[in-house]
C-alpha cells in the first residue's frame, strides 16, 4: 500500500507498456478493503493503470491506526479527488461497488470532469429509509459490543449470494478476512456515512459520461430492480446482470464481471 499524507492506495502501472490506455480506479464497499479488487487487478495486463483507494479509516491493522474515521461519504469522495489530484490524473474510468457507487456519485457531483466513464456495481441511488437507518444504528450497537466479528456473522449472508456459499466458500472468507481486519471504529463510523447520505436519484439524469451498471442476480442487498431503475434513469447506460452472484459480484463471478467491464471499455471508452 502506498501513502500520501493521509491517502492510502494501490497504484498499479501497466504491464508491458509505458503509456497507459487510460486509467481505472476501483473503489471498495463496506465494510471491507482494496483487497476486494484483486480479481480486478488483470486490467494492468490490458494496459490499464490501477488506482485503488484505500478508504480513510478502513484496512488491516498499523496503517490505518492513526486515521480519525469520517462519517461522511463527500470525505471517502474528496479524498478520492485529492488523490486523483495528487497522482495527476486528470480523467479516469471510476468504478465503485456498494458504497464505492454512493461515493462515485458524490464524486460526479463535486468534480464530474474527472469522469472519462462510470461503472456502477451492485449499487443504488437511493438513500436511507428510516428502517434502514435503524438497521444501521442497531449495528452501531453491535460493532461497539462486539467488534467486527459480530458485523461479518451479520453481514455474510447478505452479502454472498447462495451459489457462492455452496459452491466457493473461500470466498465468503475472503470476504470475512477482510471485514475483521478493519477497526470498531471506522465501521461505526462509515455506517453514519451510509446512512447519512443523500437520495442520488436525481443525480442520475445528470450524468453524460459513458455509465456501466453491473448486478449479480442474487444481489440480497441492492437487488437488480435497483439497477434497472438506474438503467432507465442514466442516460445511454449499460446494464448486465451477473448469474450466480450476490453482493460482492466483483469477487463472487469474477470472469463473468471482468468481461463485461472489458467490453464496455473497449466498445465505450
Ligand atoms: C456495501 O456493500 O458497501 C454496503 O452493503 C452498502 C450498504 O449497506 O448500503
Amino acid at each position: 500500500m502506498l501513502r500520501i499524507g493521509r491517502l492510502r492506495f494501490l497504484d498499479v502501472p501497466p504491464v508491458g507498456q509505458s503509456r497507459p490506455v487510460g486509467t481505472l480506479v476501483f473503489i471498495h464497499g463496506f465494510p471491507l478493503n482494496p483487497s476486494m479488487w484483486d480479481p480486478q487487478l488483470v486490467f494492468a495486463g490490458r494496459g490499464w493503470r490501477l488506482i485503488v483507494p484505500e478508504l480513510r479509516g478502513f484496512g488491516p491493522g498499523d496503517t490505518a491506526a492513526g486515521d480519525p474515521p469520517t462519517t461522511s461519504i463527500d470525505d471517502y469522495a474528496g479524498d478520492t479527488i485529492d488523490l486523483l489530484d495528487q497522482l495527476h490524473v486528470e480523467s479516469a474510468v471510476i468504478c465503485g461497488l456498494s458504497m464505492g457507487g454512493y461515493i462515485v456519485f458524490s464524486m460526479f457531483r463535486h468534480a464530474p470532469n474527472y469522469f472519462r466513464a462510470m461503472v456502477l456495481a451492485d449499487t443504488r441511488s437511493q438513500g436511507d429509509t428510516p428502517e434502514a437507518v435503524t438497521g444501521r444504528k442497531n449495528m452501531q450497537q453491535l460493532v461497539r459490543d462486539r467488534g467486527p466479528a459480530a458485523v461479518a456473522d451479520a453481514l455474510l449472508p447478505k452479502l454472498v449470494g447462495d451459489t457462492t456459499r455452496r459452491e466457493r466458500p473461500a470466498v465468503v472468507d475472503q470476504v470475512r478476512t477482510q471485514i475483521t481486519g478493519n477497526s470498531a471504529e471506522s465501521i461505526a463510523g462509515a455506517l453514519t456515512a451510509l446512512m447519512t447520505r443523500p437520495d442520488s436519484t436525481p443525480t442520475l439524469s445528470t450524468i453524460r459520461c459513458p455509465v456501466q451498471i453491473i448486478v449479480g442476480d442474487e444481489d440480497a442487498i441492492t437487488p437488480p430492480p435497483l439497477s434497472e431503475q438506474m438503467h432507465r434513469d442514466i442516460p445511454g447506460s449499460e446494464l448486465t446482470v451477473i448469474k450466480g452472484a450476490g453482493h460482492m459480484s466483483n469477487m463472487e463471478q469474477p470472469t463473468l464481471f471482468n468481461d463485461t467491464l472489458a467490453r464496455f471499455l473497449e466498445h465505450r471508452v
